[in-house]
């Protein structure tokens, strides 16, 4: 067992934590929200929630998570879903390796634990992509196991109650709250304990406009007891995401269908279909003119081909290239920032490819296949432009 003094920690006496449980279980009991995976103890439905969760607010979770269900509504139909179907599933969330990860998961389950879904802490975190949170929060709502579940949530608000003086954006101080916890929770209630912190740090205890009179713990609070709650939680300044610049090269043939690959890369985004991106060095207005002129400007042989020139080479096409401008369309990956630039273009004659996906798809079609979010807004931007 982690010796909490050592990192500042002083843990509270027997009493004062079997009143902070009821206190909190009380308020609980009264307050917690209505949401649709509470109505469930199934640990299949509870795993979709909660990976969904890491992903998102509750509001947006949820129509995800009833569709999810809804098509997938076993683990064995999960383990069978083909790809295009399991990404359009997850279609916006993000963080696609997850419902892969999931679909592993399942097949594991199938082929190790017999169909049934393991029951045990350890059975669980076998699973592919089930992590200590998710193993806890899964042991502990689906079969009332005493183990703690530790997101960012939990962690604020133990760091306000015992005032803890270490980063919680640094991954190797999980181990201290998760130690606090294993003291602290409730053994007749692990899930409802759980979930009444998420509750509470997702919202009175929230990271932004915290409501610390409302908390129904403020007693216990040290934070609050000392007028320090502005201090905690420590959390060091994110990096900011590195910038990456790209062309979105949007083109349509006579019959108004337009050109999209399959992205069979391992990569981000891999197994999704995507409009035509080319990475440049950065965008500047200079190049932006260059960009929308220059079928009449000088070529400069320095700069290489255009994004239009490496297109038109690389899909053997000849394109019809518009003089459009479009909002630009920025989407933040967690290290990474995109900045994309739309080139829109027609073509008059298609072309058969026999070494990659392409297709060439009416915008009827789109809701058929798999975009990732960044494309969803190219393709947004567009409609904007071209109406
Ligand atoms: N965030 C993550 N898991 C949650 C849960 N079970 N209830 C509410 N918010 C959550």
């Amino acid at each position: 067992m982690l010796d909490l003094e050592k990192y500042g920690v002083t843990m509270w006496e027997e009493d004062k934590i079997l009143s902070f449980r009821q206190k909190l279980l009380a308020w609980y009991d009264k307050n917690k929200r209505d949401l649709p995976w509470r109505r469930s103890k199934n640990p299949y439905h509870i795993w979709v929630s909660e990976i969904m969760l890491q992903q998102t607010r509750v509001d947006t979770v949820i129509p995800y998570y009833e569709r999810f269900l809804d098509w997938f509504p076993t683990v064995e139909s999960l383990a069978n879903a083909p790809e295009e179907r399991l990404l359009k599933a997850w279609e916006g969330l993000g963080y696609y390796s997850r419902v892969r990860n999931m679909q592993t998961a399942a097949q594991q389950i199938i082929n190790e634990f017999e169909g049934k879904f393991p029951s045990t802490y350890e059975g669980i975190s076998s699973l592919k992509g089930i992590g200590p949170y998710t193993a806890g929060a899964i042991s502990s709502i689906a079969f009332n196991l005493p183990q703690p579940a530790v997101d960012g949530n939990v962690m604020r608000v133990l760091a306000r109650l015992f005032e803890v003086n270490h980063d919680i954006g640094n991954p190797s101080n999980r181990k201290i709250f998760q130690a606090m916890m294993e003291v602290l929770i409730d053994p007749d209630r692990p899930g409802d304990f759980n979930q009444a912190l998420m509750d509470l740090g997702s919202d009175i205890e929230a990271p932004v406009n915290p409501r610390p009179e409302e908390s129904p713990v403020k007693e216990f609070s040290a934070a609050y007891q000392h007028g320090t709650m502005d201090r905690y939680p420590i959390k060091a300044p994110k990096k900011k995401p590195i910038p990456i610049y790209l062309k979105a090269l949007v083109v349509q043939n006579s019959q108004g269908q337009f050109l999209l690959e399959k992205n069979e890369s391992e990569k981000l985004l891999a197994g999704f279909w995507h409009f035509p991106l080319i990475e440049v060095d950065e965008f500047s207005d200079q190049t932006q003119d260059l960009d929308l002129f220059s079928q009449v400007a000088e070529p400069i042989l320095e700069l290489g081909p255009s994004p239009q020139e490496s297109f038109e080479q690389d899909y053997d096409l000849k394109v019809e290239w518009q003089d459009l401008r479009f909002e630009e369309v920025k989407h933040i990956f967690s290290h990474r920032k995109w900045h994309i630039q739309i080139i829109a273009g027609r073509v008059a004659e298609t072309q058969e490819y026999t070494d990659r996906e392409v297709l060439w798809l009416s915008p009827e079609e789109f809701s058929n296949y798999p975009l990732a979010k960044p494309q969803q807004k190219i393709w947004q931007a567009y409609l904007k432009r071209s109406h």
